[in-house]
């Protein structure tokens, strides 16, 4: 099997769509495109986990073979990471009785919350260039911890999608080191034309940082880059009548000719209560029986997003 790819979804913000997004994909490419996919959960809140399992299996499952905390741990403590042991396969129940095949998961869950602010051993996500010089070898360290995990599975999957929390602190900082590329999900309002901008900026800033990091180390370079930007989804669009609502159609036009339209997808989310209503069954909308998750599986936005996907990387 070749190597798989890997991509990040980002937003410093939350109600983005990152975790529905990240899932609802996941759940396409492993279903209806016979991939393997592995989804990588790194927010404490543990939406995404709890997309795929019940409470009461991910708590017994967390007390008998932990989660990304034990894994990120292990890797703070020097041991093996042991990816393998820590991965969930095939998590998502059918109604059926069978599980969803081809999707396995790696869960989180809030113990994750405290590790991921601290920016790890040197003060603050974004050093100084004195404090990089001093402690180059260290940021390096601190932002390895998802590319090595991945590593010990790279060849076993061929996606990897990883659903990070909404900032940009050290643990998104690690799943922007292990990716190929990074996905922003953003809701087409005012605001987000900016915070799009600043996101970007702010990524690209951490790679001249991490550039920096691995000239200074010397060693293996090849970590010393974050992932590219992959594009702009854009999800939750408010439809009015038939008719997109005028605020989120100039948005998305003015955010697409700033940015280039190969970089946005050209497929959207629109704002479904059926999205909602298949996440508290933990199913994607085409397995969930209901009439609201009904019309948003009649819409197929995510499988057209997937199909986008396969043909941009
Ligand atoms: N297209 C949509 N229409 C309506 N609700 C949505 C849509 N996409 C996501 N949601 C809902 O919005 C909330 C936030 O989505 P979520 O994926 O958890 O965002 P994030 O991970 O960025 O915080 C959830 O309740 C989710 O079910
Ligand atoms: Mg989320």
């Amino acid at each position: 099997m070749a190597e798989a790819k890997v991509f990040a979804f980002i937003n410093y913000k939350g109600g983005v769509a990152k975790t529905t997004s990240a899932y609802h994909i996941g759940c396409w490419l492993s279903y209806v495109k016979n991939k393997n996919v592995l989804l990588i959960d790194i927010d404490p809140q543990t939406n995404l986990t709890f997309l795929c399992a019940s409470i009461e299996d991910w708590e017994s499952r967390k007390l008998k073979v932990g989660t990304i905390a034990t894994m990120y741990k292990r890797y703070l403590g020097k041991k093996s990471i042991d990816t393998k042991k820590y991965i969930w396969k095939t998590p998502i129940r059918l109604r059926d009785g069978r599980f969803h095949p081809r999707l396995d998961l790696v869960p989180c869950d809030i113990d994750l919350i405290g590790e991921d602010i601290g920016g790890g051993q040197i003060a603050g996500a974004y050093p100084s260039m004195e404090m990089l010089k001093r402690n180059a070898k260290q940021f390096m360290r601190d932002r390895d911890f998802l590319s090595k995990a991945i590593d010990e599975v790279r060849y076993e999957y061929d996606y990897v999608l990883i659903d990070c929390p909404p900032n940009l602190y050290l643990m998104t900082q690690n799943a922007l080191v292990a990716s190929d590329h990074y996905i922003v999900t953003a809701i087409p309002d005012h605001l987000s034309t900016i915070g799009l901008n600043i996101l970007i900026n702010k990524v690209r800033r951490l790679d001249e940082l991490a550039k920096s990091a691995a000239t200074l180390a010397g060693g293996d370079t090849a970590r010393g880059r974050l992932a590219e930007f992959g594009a702009v989804l854009f999800v939750r669009v408010r439809i009015g009548g038939l008719m997109i609502t005028n605020a989120h159609a100039n948005t998305m036009e003015v955010i697409r000719s700033d940015l280039g339209s190969d970089s946005c997808f050209g497929t959207y989310t629109t704002e479904l209560i059926g999205y909602t209503e298949a996440a508290e069954n933990s199913l994607p909308v085409w397995l969930h029986d209901s009439v609201n998750a009904g019309r948003a599986r009649e819409k197929r936005e995510y499988p057209k997003i997937v199909d986008e996907l396969l043909e941009k990387f």
